[in-house]
């Protein structure tokens, strides 16, 4: 770029002297980072777009309206994704790019200390753990990370992310207890010894917010609580970590913000936010710094910090049975938090001056193992924007529309109300459009968010720029209109259709605006003579008067008009797509210049390499490709493949042959399963004499210990995840009439139980429904008759399997991940029998070193090694699916093999997918390659497929598919159907790597 004497001045006022700017050789500079701001005042120029490990030294501050990053603004426009929930470090990658190629600049991530850490003083960030490895590819992919390490996170996993020794511990969590602080701090070490190689400030990656906490408002007020942020406050600085630091307040109450709490004298070095989940059916509320008859709180609680939402909800979780969208599962999540939501709330967030916005989930992904909060089944899909499968939803556009607009319009980064929103706005001529108005006070551009409330679509007329601008905002929707913002050299005096993007390749200017097919929009531009004006595609037509070019056009695909002289050097070519069509626009900031593709369904990467531009990206169908490159570039390669492309009218290189579609997969059929029943625990033979004794008598548990009973909770004898066995041994039996077992786990807990073998029955905790599925703990005490064969005297075994599910989580800072798990008080009638017993389950200190602790469970065939690769299972019998299995209580477990053979090049996410009678009471384990990749409950729902993650699932090679089936013995049991399913494939991802997968 060649800096022209005002431009240089323009910038020379802003706080970092052009460091930003896309300097190249030779070739035009593109976009709102470099562009000369012919006509109007240059605004504040934006942030390094994109960020990476530059290996410079960078500021991140922040005044009222925005971040400020180098000095200059930042809108931070976030998607949360937890690693932990994609346990494939190769598609973390996929993920990434996805995210900034549909307009993200940021990712906000979880870490989850259970994750970490199988016992005190053990933390692994290796293979699918690796952290480091996370960060390296956010840089690499030019996104900004928000870093959220607890200790406590909540995010509906086991413990709110406690690890499960923690519950055995006198730590009282949460607030600044001496034990339970000297484990936080022994976890924030281990993190932060990774991060700090990755903060922004030092160029060494991209971390540019760090979270401590979370949504944290049991102690505010008080001591306990107080002094305990104070410490991580401190802690969190004293490892190195200098960027901002932050809490995000569980609603809009104000609580944590600057000087509520002691941060060591440091001052202007921490933000405060908030989180908000609004119901679909909510008006939304104003919350951020403008409080337009908003509650009190949110942004308004802290002035001087920029309004910041670190999760605003962009979707919902769904409990076991499906309660929260009537069995629909996440479909109804997605539908009930549809593109329009987004519209509605993330457009009034940024009306209301919330410019660091995250949307929690953004990917969703997977609670596999034992991962899952006891209310939540394995998909955490959460209706987010890319689906389980990482396929983007009808959701991105919405996404893909803003993320690119506060990227190139830097006016948005500092808004104030206009004056006559005191008045009650600029009024719609129609009262059931509410209208935020909004401008910026250093340039004279104008923002609109125009919201309809209403259940039928509203047009009316907006008085714009000195004209009555026709508006039609349909049923529950929303949008954004600008006036008097640069699109490149020249300015938009108006129009209704939304600005996406605008940047500068090949000496034009290219600008795209967007809007629902079918709308008629008009779009004006200043001009101070007449311009000529060219509809090179679509249905459009071009008026001129009073300095103005009016362009009028019905959105249909995309419509080119091209706009020439004026008294403006660069021609202008304004894009006015449809929502289907915008989602297919790809504008790339390079360090040579900018990039515009158009036509495929995603662009990961774009390189400029002398005369060539070399993209990489995926196609579903076959799809044109069309590029707007800088000045000389005349090659363009695709996925290595160079292309044969001819120049456009529209200044564009067109490829001539179409990019090829994903060729069809073809996924085998599931069979030759062999099969094999297990619970010998259950048999008065079996030998235990090597389990572990309940002989405690005390616990760290909020749970009560009987009078006279040992401790039979499972985490006090180390076994944190998964099932848990009991044996209890007893010399006489004679007179007794019953047993009462009370026992404790999540939602979908069970025991079953087996007295010298003979079965007593199944008990099970109930279905959550919608008004009890927060209630954390399930505790029950079931009651099974003695049959008279087995009351005699003589040595007796009662055997009792608990499916513990997981802990309680503890947002209400109240210990609750500390109640028991696994059998807690067993009484006779009839018999007072003096009972020993020992109990058994996964040693999570012995964990599988590379699947981690909260892979594997207590079940017989797991501490034997059934659900791994390795393990010979040739000498089970073979046997056929669907199963009518008779009616028998215990564990049965079914394995088979298959061979993948995906193409090279080719992404296909695959799912497993279980159905079956729904009568029949059982569930399945799902084991692939020795990863436990869910949990199915037949008889409850409503989750039925399964995503398998390629690098885990071999996609050419061979795999092994393990499953371990409980059944209640009331019904007859499956497995019925089970097979593999394609969710989805593209032409193109990214290379993956196999996850080691050890066989035994
Ligand atoms: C928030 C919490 C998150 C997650 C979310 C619901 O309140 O901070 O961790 O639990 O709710 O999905």
């Amino acid at each position: 770029m060649v800096l022209s004497r005002r431009t240089f001045t323009a910038f020379a006022g802003t706080a970092a002297l052009g460091l930003s700017l896309n300097a190249s050789a030779g070739m035009d500079s593109g976009g709102p980072g470099g562009s000369a701001y012919a006509g109007h005042t240059a605004p504040t120029g934006p942030a390094p777009d994109p960020p990476t490990a530059d290996g410079r030294h960078h500021t991140v501050g922040f005044d009222r309206y925005s971040l400020l990053v180098d000095g200059r603004r930042l809108v931070l426009w976030s998607g949360e994704m937890h690693p932990f929930r994609l346990p494939s470090p190769s598609l973390w990658r996929d993920v990434l790019q996805k995210m900034r190629a549909h307009g993200y600049n940021a990712v906000s991530i979880y870490v989850a200390w259970n994750y970490h850490s199988p016992a005190p003083g053990r933390y692994d960030f290796t293979g699918v753990r690796d952290l480091d490895l996370f960060l390296r590819q956010a840089a690499e992919t030019g996104l900004y990370v928000i870093l959220r390490p607890g200790p406590y996170i909540n995010a509906e996993v086991d413990a709110g992310g406690f690890p499960g020794w923690l519950t055995a511990t006198k730590a009282r969590a949460r607030i600044s207890d001496p034990t339970y602080l000297s484990y936080a701090d022994e976890w924030l070490t281990a993190v932060n010894r990774i991060v700090a190689r990755h903060l922004y400030t030092r160029g060494d990656g991209t971390v540019l917010l760090y979270q401590i906490e979370n949504e944290y408002y049991a102690y505010v007020t008080k001591p306990p609580g107080r002094d305990y942020m104070a410490h991580l406050y401190a802690k969190v600085r004293a490892d190195g970590i200098d960027v901002p630091l932050f809490h995000n307040d569980q609603s809009r109450h104000g609580y944590w913000t600057p000087g509520s709490f002691d941060t060591g004298g440091e001052r202007g070095r921490w933000l405060y936010g908030f989180d908000g989940y609004p119901a679909p059916d909510e008006v939304p509320p104003d919350w951020g710094h403008f409080g337009i008859g908003g509650k009190k709180g949110g942004a308004t609680a802290s002035p001087g910090t920029p309004g910041f939402v670190p999760e605003f909800g962009g979707g919902w979780f769904d409990p076991w049975g499906g309660a929260e969208f009537d069995g629909a599962g996440y479909a109804g999540s997605a539908r009930t938090r549809d593109a329009a939501y987004e519209r509605r709330f993330y457009l009034t967030n940024l009306a209301n001056g919330i410019t660091v916005h995250n949307v929690y989930m953004t990917f969703g992904g997977t609670s596999w193992g034992w991962l899952p909060a006891p209310q939540v089944y394995t998909s955490y899909d959460y209706g987010a924007a890319f689906d389980e499968g990482r396929l983007a939803t009808p959701k991105v556009v919405p996404m893909h529309q803003f993320g690119h607009l506060v990227r190139c319009v830097p006016e948005l980064a500092k808004l104030d109300p206009a004056e006559d929103i005191t008045v009650g706005g600029v009024a719609a001529g129609d009262g059931r459009i509410k209208v935020y108005h909004l401008t910026n006070p250093d340039t004279d551009a104008h923002i609109y968010v125009l919201r309809n409330d209403s259940t039928k679509s509203v047009s009316s007329a907006l008085p714009v720029a000195g004209t009555s601008l026709p508006v039609t905002v349909p049923a529950s929707d929303a949008r954004l209109l600008a006036a008097g913002i640069a699109l490149g050299q020249r300015k938009l005096a108006y129009s209704n259709a939304q600005p996406m993007l605008w940047l500068t390749a090949g000496g034009r200017d290219v600008a795209v605006l967007t809007g629902r097919a079918g709308e008629t929009t008009v779009t004006a531009l200043e001009c101070a003579s007449e311009p000529t004006v060219t509809v090179l595609a679509g249905d459009a037509e071009s008026s001129y008067a009073d300095g103005r070019v009016r362009v009028t056009a019905r959105l249909g695909g995309l419509t080119r008009v091209l706009v020439e002289g004026g008294g403006i050097s660069a021609p202008l070519l304004l894009l006015l797509a449809d929502d289907e069509t915008s989602a297919r626009l790809w504008p790339r900031e390079t360090p040579s210049g900018s990039v515009l593709v158009y036509g495929p369904a995603l662009l990961r990467t774009a390189e400029l390499r002398g005369d060539a531009v070399r993209l990489t990206g995926d196609t579903v169908e076959a799809a044109e490709l069309e590029v707007w490159a800088p000045h000389g570039v005349r090659e363009v390669v695709w996925n290595q493949g160079a292309l044969q492309m001819s120049a456009t009218d529209s200044g564009s290189l067109r490829a001539e042959q179409p990019l090829a579609g994903v060729p069809a997969v073809a996924l085998p059929v599931l069979g030759g399963w062999r099969r094999q029943v297990e619970n010998p625990e259950s048999a008065p033979g079996f030998d235990d004499s090597k389990w572990l004794v309940a002989d405690r008598t005390s616990t760290f548990s909020t749970t009560a210990v009987p009078d006279g009973q040992p401790v039979l909770f499972a985490d006090d004898y180390g076994f944190h995840y998964g099932d848990v066995w009991y044996r209890g041994s007893f010399t006489d039996a004679t007179g007794m009439e019953s047993v009462s077992l009370g026992y404790s786990t999540g939602t979908q807990g069970l025991l079953m139980a087996w007295l010298d073998g003979e079965p007593l029955g199944t008990h099970r905790m109930p279905v959550p429904d919608k008004e009890t599925v927060r209630k954390g703990s399930w505790t029950a005490t079931t009651t099974f008759g003695v049959p008279e064969r087995v009351r005699t005297p003589g040595g007796h075994v009662l055997s009792v399997l608990v499916r513990r599910m997981q802990h309680d989580m503890d947002g209400k800072t109240q210990d609750t991940h500390k109640v028991a798990r696994g059998l807690t008080a067993v009484t006779f009638t009839g018999a007072s029998p003096a009972v020993r017993w020992r109990l058994q389950g996964a040693a999570a200190a012995a964990a599988d070193p590379v699947r981690g602790p909260l892979n594997t469970g207590g079940l017989y065939g797991e501490r034997s090694g059934w659900h791994l690769p390795g393990y010979g299972d040739g000498g089970w019998p073979v046997v056929e699916l669907p199963r009518a299995e008779r009616r028998r209580q215990g564990v049965a477990w079914y394995r088979t093999g298959f061979r993948l053979d995906v193409g090279p090049g080719v992404d296909a996410s695959i799912g497993l997918v279980l159905e079956d009678d729904p009568v029949r009471a059982y569930r399945v384990q799902i084991f692939l390659n020795g990863w436990n990749m869910g949990q199915y409950v037949n008889d409850v729902g409503p989750q039925h497929t399964f995503v398998l993650p390629n690098g885990i699932l071999r996609t050419r090679g061979a795999n092994t598919l393990a499953l371990a089936v409980l059944s209640d013995g009331t019904t007859e049991s499956g497995p019925g159907e089970v097979r593999l399913t394609l969710l989805g494939s593209t032409a193109g991802g990214v290379p993956v790597t196999v996850v080691p997968s050890p066989g035994r």
